[in-house]
């Protein structure tokens, strides 16, 4: 259990080898993101992101450069993260309780049961999934298991919440249901969160600040820090604001992938 922390990349280029010869995927890729904040990273498809995210959670070792969590240089797995994918993996033979109480089981073995329940609990509460504690996966719908899966993630209060695109099969409507109930997360609970995503609409109503990746191999093409309020309904994105920013970003990923000349930005 921990305070929320800052993650900052440093100087990151890496490259996986291959039977091909060596692939580079990220390039001098320097992002900061504050301790308690919620950044996107958008980019084409095969820019680097999910590596970015693997990097951060210590799964992999950069070629060069750092990753930083608060004071700490990460070079080993970290058990202070919790993550959220596209597909959330629960496990059918354990009830949705369950599911979120297993980071605990983990990361905090002397805490007595009772509090993990409790704690899992709480979150189940908040994401408005009170009354389902005790159906397995399979009896609940997919955006019902994304909630599940970011309690999951969020159980034992990790200092950084990364999201690989953990909204990515939704239908429309379940999406944006869940993206209010990040909104929602974000004031009970305390983390500094990345967030991985290909739906710009959805960068800007959740994040604080965009980055933008280049193609690969990414480094920071681009750095937006939000117009919005930080209290935002749906209707933030159909403001002149919103509007901007999409048509901004838009152009952002267009020159990313080589479709647009990077002078041609609109002023
Ligand atoms: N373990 C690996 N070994 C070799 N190449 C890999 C490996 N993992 C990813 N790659 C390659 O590295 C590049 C970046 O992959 P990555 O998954 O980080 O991209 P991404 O930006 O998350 O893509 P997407 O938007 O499609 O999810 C891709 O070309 C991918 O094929
Ligand atoms: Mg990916």
């Amino acid at each position: 259990m921990t305070a929320p922390a800052h993650i900052e990349i440093r100087g990151v280029t890496h490259a996986y080898r291959t039977e091909s010869g060596p692939l580079p995927v990220l390039n001098d890729l320097n992002i900061f993101l504050p301790e308690g904040g919620f950044t996107a990273v958008v980019g084409p498809s095969g820019c680097g992101k999910s590596t970015l995210t693997r990097l951060i959670a210590g799964l992999m070792r950069p070629d060069s450069g750092t990753v930083w969590i608060g004071p700490d240089e990460i070079k080993a797995p970290r058990k202070t993260v919790g993550m959220a994918f596209q597909n959330p993996v629960l496990l059918e033979w354990r009830t949705i309780l369950a599911n979120v109480m297993l980071p605990l089981e983990i990361v905090a073995p002397g805490m007595a049961r009772k509090d993990r329940e409790a704690r899992a609990r709480e979150l189940l509460a908040e994401v408005g999934l009170e009354g389902f504690e005790d159906k397995r996966p399979s009896e609940l719908s997919g955006g019902m298991r994304q909630r599940a899966s970011l309690c999951r993630a969020l159980v034992h209060r990790p200092e950084v919440l990364i999201l690989d695109e953990p909204f990515g099969a939704l239908d429309a409507f379940t999406r944006e249901d869940l993206w209010q109930t990040m909104h929602a997360l974000r004031r009970e609970e305390k983390f500094t969160c990345l967030l991985i995503t290909h739906d710009l609409r959805e960068s800007v109503f959740l994040a604080d600040e965009i980055v933008v990746l280049s193609g690969r191999p990414a480094h920071a093409q681009y750095v937006m820090p939000s117009a919005l309020p930080r209290d935002r309904t749906l209707d933030s994105l159909f403001t002149e604001q919103a509007t901007e920013m999409l048509a901004v970003l838009r152009h952002q990923i267009e020159i990313a992938q080589g479709r647009s000349a990077p002078e041609e930005v609109p002023a």
